[in-house]
């Protein structure tokens, strides 16, 4: 098949495959999409955790953007991990010059293990110049209360959090509730003009590790395709509830998930 769309992804590296940049190209390729990057941090990693980061310098990011887009025009942007003020400011900038409508940022904060991947000035300059010029924020439920700050404990306010994103000025905001407790998973999807609750049974499964980042690459492969935010939104669920129902048990600790649960090899390839 020939790709489908071109998306740019802005993110750091999982050494182990299952987050990250990686987890975003595979992502994109497995439903279609043409992946390019830019690497904005190097991390050595498994499924028990980070070892070390290594950040790359600010110009560094901005060069892989813009000779990258300027050769190769991205249909859409998926921005992931951006560890200082520095880099969202040459982001920014980059963006302003892309002009590219389908911008998805996952305001990354925390590893799946517990290692910081932004500091604190960064979380602020994020929240004040970085979220107005997404199309889509797609925070987890420890993002969403840093950047509303309140706490969220239930579906309902997931909701009020995600209003109050809004009112900060998101345009299209989906909570993810992987860490809620319960028997069922709801990703809230909220603008200023609905509030679709998007709701799944959870999947009992220690292999989690990129869930949120394969999510958010997948809803801007469909965005990017052309699809309306609500489709968008319900097939990148879609794909990555599939992707970790189909259990792989790689790793000592939290696991990836199976990217390719939404490819078929052709017989001239077995
Ligand atoms: N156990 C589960 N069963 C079904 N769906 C899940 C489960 N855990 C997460 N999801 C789905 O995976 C997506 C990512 O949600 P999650 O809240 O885990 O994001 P995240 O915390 O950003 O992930 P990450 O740790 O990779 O950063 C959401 O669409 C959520 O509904
Ligand atoms: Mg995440």
């Amino acid at each position: 098949m020939k790709p489908r769309a071109k998306i740019l992804i802005i993110a750091g590296s999982d050494s182990s495959g299952g987050a990250g940049i990686q987890a975003d190209i595979k992502t994109v390729s497995a439903l279609g999409g043409y992946a390019m990057t830019a690497v904005t941090a190097i991390t050595a990693q498994n499924t028990t955790g980070v070892k070390s980061i290594v950040a790359i310098p600010p110009k560094e990011i901005a060069n892989q953007i813009m000779f990258t887009a300027n050769d190769i025009k991205p249909d859409a942007i998926k921005i992931g991990m951006l560890h200082s003020v520095e880099v969202i400011k040459q982001v920014i900038s980059c963006l302003k010059k892309i002009k590219t409508k389908h911008i998805i940022l996952d305001p990354v904060m925390v590893a799946k293990g517990g290692a910081k991947l932004i500091n604190n000035k960064a979380i602020q300059f994020l929240e004040k110049q970085m979220i107005k010029h997404a199309y889509l924020i797609t925070p987890n439920i420890p993002e969403a209360e840093v950047l509303s700050n309140m706490k969220i404990n239930t579906p309902e306010d997931m909701i009020y959090a995600g209003s109050i994103l809004i009112n900060k000025g998101a345009t299209n905001v989906l909570i993810k509730g992987g860490h809620l407790k319960g028997s069922f998973v709801r990703d809230v999807l909220i603008n200023k003009k609905e509030i679709k609750v998007f709701k799944n049974k959870k999947i009992n499964s220690k292999n989690t590790h990129g869930t949120g980042c394969t999510v958010s690459s997948a809803i801007t492969t469909y965005l990017a395709c052309g699809k309306t935010i609500n489709k968008a939104c319900e097939l990148g669920i879609k794909y990555v509830n599939q992707a970790i129902g189909s259990k792989i048990n790689y790793g000592k600790g939290h696991g990836p998930i199976n990217h390719l649960t939404s490819v078929s090899i052709n017989k001239e390839f077995k």
